[in-house]
């Protein structure tokens, strides 16, 4: 019998010697704010707050052990100063002016950084305004054929790996929600998707092309948007046989985190849930794209799944088998990237007398979700170098649409996501998983 005392066996783990090149399709609000933060961090003009690689600690062993470090010292991640930025987009020419544009950062918090921001200059982008009818691109690679669009990413990789001397890289999608979609015929295999992208099928999406061009390229690519991206059997098969990392789907901020603490802390009780009802306004780029029905179909399934996972109405259906969830995003120019969103909650409790929760979260999008990108584009460079392929669940705390591994369901529950992510940090590192069942 195993004894079960003993530590895992540490994973080879390459260092994270030399540049780590972080690309992200799309320079708006959420790659600009990312960008500005890592930069005024190295700076030390501020502190990375919400980002959990720089600033969480990691128990282990046993709590008399006392032996808590923070993550960044214990496992082998890249440092902020090796991290080099480039990007994509249609629209926005270069990271200052993206973060301009997007209103987050006040213009004392960009003066020191702006030269560097400037420099951040966004490649031409691959296009199509069929997936995002409220943009209408001007830089985007003249190429028609699906196939050469692909081929042209691989070259662009190629060259800003070359011109940084990037000892690796990692891509995290953050362009615009594309519209909203399902699996095709061209989906289903590699073989497919490369006839697909050679007789440029319809059902192909810009952001496709650049996980493939990722994926082919040996970068591992996570999806900060609710579009299929990576969620696909072609691209899971390609992460595989390429052994290439891939995560998704869509950054968990605001609203959505809201409701992935709240409801485990509901059924941990046992209180029912009669109906949640969430409403947003928006008034940045995202909302404008948003505010199309296609794109926000995607955004509203990648919402929607997140209640029923975590409350297990089959198990529990007199608390949780009868809940109306409604959720809208409005487009409200006046609020810029600064969000608000509402949260109606009806409850029920002993004898099923009803009670009422409200929410009333004044966010900031990007603020929330630049630190997103950091932890994934460092935690992906991690599972990189420790020889990980296929969908990385252990990331799912980062995603509103958590991709699963085969056909198990992926998990929402905020609080089991982070032991999760904590404890493969753990294994990997040849430390025990914490469970927290010694505790009296
Ligand atoms: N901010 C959050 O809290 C949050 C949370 C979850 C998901 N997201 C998602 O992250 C993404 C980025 O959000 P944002 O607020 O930065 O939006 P944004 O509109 O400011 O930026 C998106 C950028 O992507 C560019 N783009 C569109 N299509 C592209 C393509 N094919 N190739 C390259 N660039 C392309 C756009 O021109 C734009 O500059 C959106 O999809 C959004 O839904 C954001």
């Amino acid at each position: 019998m195993a004894d079960s005392n003993q530590k895992p066996t540490a994973l080879d783990i390459k260092p994270a010697t030399g540049k780590l090149g972080v690309l992200t399709p799309g320079v708006g609000a959420v790659a600009s704010t990312f960008i500005a933060g890592v930069l005024a961090a190295r700076a030390g003009l501020v502190k990375p707050v919400g980002s959990v690689s720089q600033t969480a600690h990691i128990r282990l062993g046993t709590r008399e052990e006392d032996r808590n470090p923070l993550i960044r010292d214990f496992a082998p991640l890249a440092s902020l100063d090796d991290l080099v930025f480039g990007g994509w987009d249609p629209v926005s020419n270069n990271a200052l002016e993206a973060a301009k544009h997007a209103g987050v950062l006040e213009g004392d918090d960009l003066s020191e950084i702006s030269a560097e921001l400037e420099g951040i200059v966004a490649m031409d982008a691959v296009f199509d305004q069929k997936w995002v009818k409220r943009l209408d691109g001007k830089r985007v690679k003249d190429l028609d054929s699906k196939w050469d669009q692909a081929m042209a990413l691989i070259d662009d990789i190629q060259r800003f790996s070359t011109e940084n001397e990037c000892d690796r890289m990692v891509m995290v999608w953050c362009g615009s929600t594309e519209a909203f979609q399902t699996p095709s015929e061209c989906h289903q295999t590699a073989e497919a998707f490369e006839a697909g992208l050679k007789a440029n099928d319809d059902n192909i999406s810009p952001s496709q092309i650049y996980a493939y061009a990722a994926l082919q390229s040996g970068v591992p690519f996570a999806n900060g948007a609710p579009n299929l991206s990576v969620d696909l059997p072609c691209m899971v098969e390609l992460s595989r046989s390429l052994g290439v990392p891939i995560a998704g789907k869509d950054f968990k901020t605001g609203q959505t985190l809201m409701k992935t603490l709240l409801a485990p802390g509901l059924k941990a009780r046992m209180l029912g849930l009669r109906g949640w009802f969430s409403t947003n306004i928006l008034g940045n780029r995202d909302g404008e794209v948003l505010d199309d029905p296609d794109n926000f179909k995607t955004k509203e399934e990648s919402k929607l799944g997140v209640i029923g996972t975590i409350l297990q109405p089959e198990v529990y259906p007199e608390l949780y088998g009868n809940i109306d969830h409604v959720v809208r995003i409005n487009y409200y120019p006046p609020r810029g990237d600064n969000k608000e969103g509402w949260d109606a909650i009806d409850i029920f409790g002993w004898m099923n007398y009803p009670m009422e929760i409200k929410i009333d979260f004044l966010c900031r999008d990007s603020i929330l979700a630049a630190p997103l990108v950091l932890d994934l584009a460092l935690f992906m460079d991690l599972a990189a170098r420790a020889g990980q392929n296929d969908v990385q669940e252990w990331l799912s705390f980062y995603f509103k649409a958590p991709q699963s591994r085969g056909e198990v369901e992926a998990e929402h529950d905020l609080f089991i996501q982070q032991t999760k992510l904590k404890n493969t940090i753990r294994e990997w590192m040849g430390e025990k998983p914490v469970t927290h069942s010694e505790a009296g």
